[in-house]
């Protein structure tokens, strides 16, 4: 069973600066709630109720979110407002969170390695929150929770992209008949990954499907990490451990359902807070 959830939040996130000059790109919020909330609620659908969160400097907004702020309950305690605390209060009740800080970002890889002392020697989700997930029915963890129980392996979740953007991601090569030859289930639409590349140009890339901010990793990828080298951009990259794990047939492609903003970037912001807004407001 999984139960932990690494959330990577160390990030400076350049893109969305001056934004993030002082606030961490994770509270930014999309209506009236921030982007590491919504990662958590996924987390919680999908019956995970540990949090671990890898922060940096200036990243202190965090761990005050996710506390109770006595004075501000005293403020708000039978009005009306009240009603907007209910969800925070829920989570905070209902989980744990634990922190710890990553001193030097040395790229997504080096900070989920940074974790391990969060997660120890078992499997766990890793939710990048600027990956804003939605989906109608089943969340997008809660999918892929539900698949490595049958499959026991690491599992990314992908999506198709148009070829221009493939050097924005983590690009899979797959095997297209899957099925059959390792007795996975058509409607699962998980597919064995036979290669993976960081941020390839389209014409290096083995395919358009890139690989989102959801994974389920297995604990062996500490070990691999701490022996991955420096790749793209000179940063510890997740892609290259987890092509360790795809060498030896233990990596899963699984093609969600459902919707998914970057929220690191300025559009994917823009679409998922109008997104958000008809959704809430139809
Ligand atoms: P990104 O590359 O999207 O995040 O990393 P960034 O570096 O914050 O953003 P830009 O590109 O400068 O705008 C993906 C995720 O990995 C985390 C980020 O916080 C984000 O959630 N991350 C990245 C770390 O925690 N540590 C790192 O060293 C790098």
């Amino acid at each position: 069973m999984i139960k932990k959830c690494l959330f990577p939040a160390a990030g400076y996130g350049t893109r969305f600066l001056p934004a993030t000059k002082a606030i961490p790109k994770e509270m930014l919020p999309i209506l009236n709630k921030p982007l590491l909330q919504y990662g958590v609620e996924e987390a919680i659908e999908a019956g995970l109720n540990t949090m671990a969160v890898v922060t940096g400097r200036g990243k202190r907004a965090i761990e005050d979110h996710f506390d109770t702020s006595y004075e501000l309950e005293q403020q708000v305690k039978g009005t009306s407002k009240e009603r907007y605390l209910e969800e925070i209060r829920k989570i905070i009740a209902n989980c744990t969170f634990s922190y710890t800080r990553q001193i030097e970002m040395k790229g997504l890889g080096h900070a989920i390695l940074t974790g391990e002392t969060l997660i120890g020697e078992e499997p766990f989700a890793v939710i990048l929150a600027d990956d804003l997930c939605n989906n109608e029915d089943v969340g997008v963890l809660a999918q892929m929770v539900k698949l490595y129980e049958k499959y026991k392996c690491s599992i990314v979740a992908v999506e198709e992209v148009p070829y221009k953007d493939t050097n924005k991601y983590g690009v899979v090569a797959i095997e297209e008949q899957p099925a059959l030859k390792y007795g996975f289930q058509e409607d699962d639409n998980a597919f064995k990954v036979t290669d993976m590349v960081e941020k390839p140009s389209p014409q290096d890339a083995p395919s358009n499907l890139a690989i989102i901010g959801r994974y389920i990793l297995t604990p062996d990828i500490f070990d691999i990490l701490r022996d991955t080298k420096p790749g793209k951009g000179g940063e510890i990259q997740i892609t290259d451990a987890l092509l360790q794990q795809a060498k030896q047939g233990k990596v899963i492609a699984y093609k969600f359902q459902g919707k998914r903003f970057d929220c690191g970037s300025v559009d994917g912001f823009v679409a998922a807070t109008n997104y958000f807004y008809d959704k809430n407001h139809s």
